[in-house]
C-alpha cells in the first residue's frame, strides 16, 4: 500500500489557507501554488539517493554529494496541474516535463483524456505526478495508469488537496504509488467537489469562471 505523506509545515498551511479563500484572486492564487509546489518538492524528493563525487573548493579538495540514480521527470495533469510545474523546475531545473490532458466530464465525473505527450526516456526517471486536485481519485489514477501502459513504474503522486475517497481510489489502484498533499480534507460533496476544499482549481488559476 502506498504511504500518504501530509505537509503540515506552517508555511505550507498559512499559504493554503489564503489560496482557499474564495476571494483570493487568479494571480495571488498561481503565485500561492508556486511558492506551494516548490515547497513540497522539497520533503517529496528527500529520499533521493546521492553519491560522493570529488570537488575542488578554494581551499582544498574533498568529497560531496550530488544526486545519483534516476534523473526526475515531472508530468502534470492539465490543466491545473500546469500551476505547479515551475515551482517544482525551480527546485530541479533538469527534470523533463510530460503532459497528460485529463477533464473530468461534469456528468459522469470520470476522466477523459485528450493528450498525452511524455519525454522519450520517461520509464527510466522517477516521475511525479502534479495535480492540484485529488478529488474521486479517477483523474490521477487514469495518469498513473496512462504512465504505467507506457512502461513507466517509478511514479508518485503531488496534490495539494486531497479527499478521503480520491486516496483511497489510489491506494486500491496503485498500490505502489506513495501520495504527497498537502491537506487530507473532509469529504466529497454530492459534485464530486471536495469540501472544503478551494473550488475549481483549474477556473481559479486561469480565471476561466
Ligand atoms: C480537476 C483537477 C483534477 C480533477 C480531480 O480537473 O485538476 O484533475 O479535477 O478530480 P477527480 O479526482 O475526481 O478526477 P478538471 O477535470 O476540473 O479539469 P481542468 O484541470 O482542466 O479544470
Ligand atoms: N476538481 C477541482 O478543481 N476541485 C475539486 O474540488 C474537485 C475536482
Amino acid at each position: 500500500m502506498g504511504k500518504v505523506h501530509i505537509f503540515d509545515h506552517p508555511l505550507i498551511q498559512h499559504k493554503l489557507t489564503i489560496m482557499r479563500d474564495k476571494n483570493t484572486g487568479a494571480k495571488e492564487f498561481r503565485e500561492l501554488l508556486n511558492e506551494i509546489s516548490m515547497l513540497m518538492v522539497y520533503e517529496v524528493t528527500r529520499d533521493l539517493p546521492t553519491e560522493e563525487i570529488s570537488v575542488e573548493t578554494p581551499i582544498c579538495v574533498t568529497k560531496a554529494k550530488v544526486l545519483s540514480g534516476k534523473k526526475l521527470g515531472i508530468v502534470p495533469i492539465l490543466r491545473a496541474g500546469l500551476g505547479m510545474v515551475d515551482g517544482v523546475l525551480n527546485m530541479v531545473p533538469a527534470a523533463k516535463v510530460g503532459h497528460i490532458g485529463l477533464y473530468r466530464d461534469p456528468e459522469t465525473k470520470q476522466p477523459v483524456e485528450y493528450y498525452c505527450k511524455l519525454p522519450e526516456d520517461s520509464q527510466n526517471r522517477e516521475l511525479l505526478v502534479l495535480d492540484p486536485m485529488l478529488a474521486t481519485g479517477g483523474s490521477a489514477s487514469a495518469a498513473i495508469g496512462f504512465l504505467k501502459d507506457r512502461g513507466c513504474h517509478n511514479i508518485r503522486l503531488v496534490n495539494l488537496i486531497a479527499a478521503p475517497e480520491g486516496i483511497e481510489r489510489v491506494q486500491k489502484d496503485h498500490p505502489d504509488v506513495d501520495i504527497f498533499v498537502a491537506a487530507c480534507d473532509e469529504r466529497l460533496n454530492d459534485h464530486a467537489y471536495i469540501i472544503p476544499g478551494l473550488g475549481d482549481a483549474g477556473d481559479r488559476l486561469f480565471g476561466t469562471k
